[in-house]
């Protein structure tokens, strides 16, 4: 016997596949507002983008959609709860805000104009992580304009300000609770584990405190001719300064940096071995072809999602126009971040890190050093019952079942939901590994877009078949 929401669910698949064309033409659309967070001065393109969104949100029948200035960027809401008040309640997550587009001249078409090329969006925020959201609207439209309701109750939590650290949204969670209450939290802001569309649920996420410093030295740029060898250039001592934070075996040399740092169990490291992973290609996919980084004693994977680092991400001062300028600069800069694995506390790890960097600081410069903001790492139970319905509902769209990865990113809004609400969240994202996050010429595939939407429709038949307690238990 058919039920009625498995006519349901063939109905809002249905209704995914006859708007293909249409949902299409939205995605470009939303692709192409420019809704950078990092940048001030387009400020008004984030908050455009916020209000697409909501006005989406009542278009396919959502709510109360609601835009909340914040501290930040806007935050947007939303909800549709009449699935029946012992259906469980799913909170959406996901990102507007997108990563600056710098260096815009590798870039084979502009970052905000969507290019479709060998079965793939190219364009900023296509994988991260507009295109994921866009998704969960068009799963949400195909079941409440399709099907004519949902199998579970929704709410919508959509963030401007992931990419520069989700400063607001501590704040936001414990002033509005009442608008994310919910049985679980489901956060698409990560990727399939290959090309080869094998899905994933990723159980870790390492968290970030992250730095600018800066070394002053004469109150001015002064002849290094006249000056050479005389004073202390504060470019020079800045690289000796970042390059003494890493030892020669790789780690970290912030007194108390691993204090907290959870080691591995075997069981663990046993589950790192077993996942499929070409070293060779995965650095041919970056063209380098060898490396000597990364911490002794641990396997490339390892280092990548459970192991804590430290990289300078930039780096200026001085002068780097054309040709040359024969200079000692008056000051030099850096940004530096370090990602973070359980039970690391980001706040602990800003202190240690300020009093360090002042600390070897040589008497004959001036150090400034400003925490930029921080998040914290998070690990989630792979024995409950949302991963064994998410995985059911990954195999149902894409044929396979998921494999279960820890990633090296960071989203702080996992650690501060659980921390202030106790909410857990389920992480299902739909990104290829490859798509270049955060670099020139991002990208999602086609086949994952459509496939990830075909989950996620499943995914609330399959929650909506859990009671509320099972959903929420550990
Ligand atoms: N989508 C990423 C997180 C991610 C990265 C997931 C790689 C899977 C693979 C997210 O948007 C992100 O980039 N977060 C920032 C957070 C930071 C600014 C606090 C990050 O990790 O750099
Ligand atoms: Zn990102």
């Amino acid at each position: 016997m058919t039920t009625n929401t498995e006519r349901g669910l063939d109905t809002a698949l249905e209704y995914l596949r006859e708007h293909d064309e249409r949902n299409l033409k939205q995605l470009d659309e939303f692709l192409r507002i420019p809704s950078v967070s990092a940048d001030h001065e387009l400020r008004p393109e984030v908050e455009r983008a916020a209000r697409w969104i909501a006005d989406e949100l009542t278009r396919i029948g959502a709510e109360h959609a609601q835009i909340h200035e914040t501290s930040g960027h806007p935050i947007v809401t939303a909800d549709w709860l009449h699935a029946g008040a012992d259906k469980p309640t799913v909170l959406i997550y996901c990102h507007y805000d997108v990563q600056p587009t710098d260096p815009l001249d590798e870039w084979i078409r502009p970052p905000f104009e969507p290019r479709y090329e060998d079965g793939r969006v190219y364009a900023r925020g296509s994988g991260d992580d507009k295109g994921q959201l866009f998704m969960h609207l068009k799963a949400a439209e195909a079941w409440l304009q399709g099907a004519g309701r949902a199998p579970v109750n929704l709410r919508f939590f959509f963030e401007g300000d992931e990419e520069v650290g989700s400063e607001p949204i501590e704040q936001f969670i414990t002033a509005r609770p009442e608008l994310l209450a919910a049985d679980i939290c489901l956060v698409s802001d990560t990727d399939m584990y290959d090309d080869e569309g094998t899905p994933a649920i990723t159980y870790g996420l390492r968290g970030i405190a992250y730095f600018e410093v800066k070394v002053h030295g004469p109150f001015q740029d002064v002849h290094s001719g006249q000056y050479g060898g005389g004073v202390d250039n504060p470019a020079n001592v800045l690289v000796k300064m970042l390059a003494s934070l890493q030892d020669d075996k790789g780690r970290v040399t912030v007194p108390g940096f691993y204090d907290d740092v959870r080691e591995l169990t075997d069981a663990e490291r046993t589950a790192y071995a077993e996942l499929p992973f070409d070293e060779r290609a995965w650095r041919d996919s970056i063209g380098v072809a060898e490396s000597g980084d990364g911490e002794h004693g641990f396997t490339l994977l390892e280092r990548l999602s459970a192991r804590p680092t430290l990289d300078v991400n930039g780096l200026w001062g001085g002068y780097s126009g054309e040709g040359s300028k024969t200079i000692i600069p008056a000051w030099a800069a850096a940004k530096v971040s370090t990602r973070l694995v359980p039970d690391q506390d980001f706040q602990k790890i800003e202190r240690l890190f300020v009093e360090h960097f002042r600390r070897i600081a040589p008497p004959t410069v001036k150090v400034d050093v400003k925490v930029i903001h921080g998040g914290a790492p998070a690990l989630t139970d792979l024995d409950s019952t949302a991963v064994r319905l998410g995985a059911q509902a990954l195999e149902g769209a894409f044929g396979k079942p998921p494999l279960f990865q820890r990633m090296g990113g960071s989203i702080p809004v996992v650690a501060a939901l659980e921390k202030q609400t106790g909410l857990k969240s389920l992480l299902i994202g739909f990104a290829s590994p490859n798509g270049n996050f955060h670099a020139p010429n991002e990208w999602m595939p086609m086949a994952n877009y459509r496939g990830g939407m075909d989950a996620l429709v499943r995914l609330w038949q399959e929650f909506g078949s859990a009671s509320r307690d099972e959903l929420r238990a550990d």
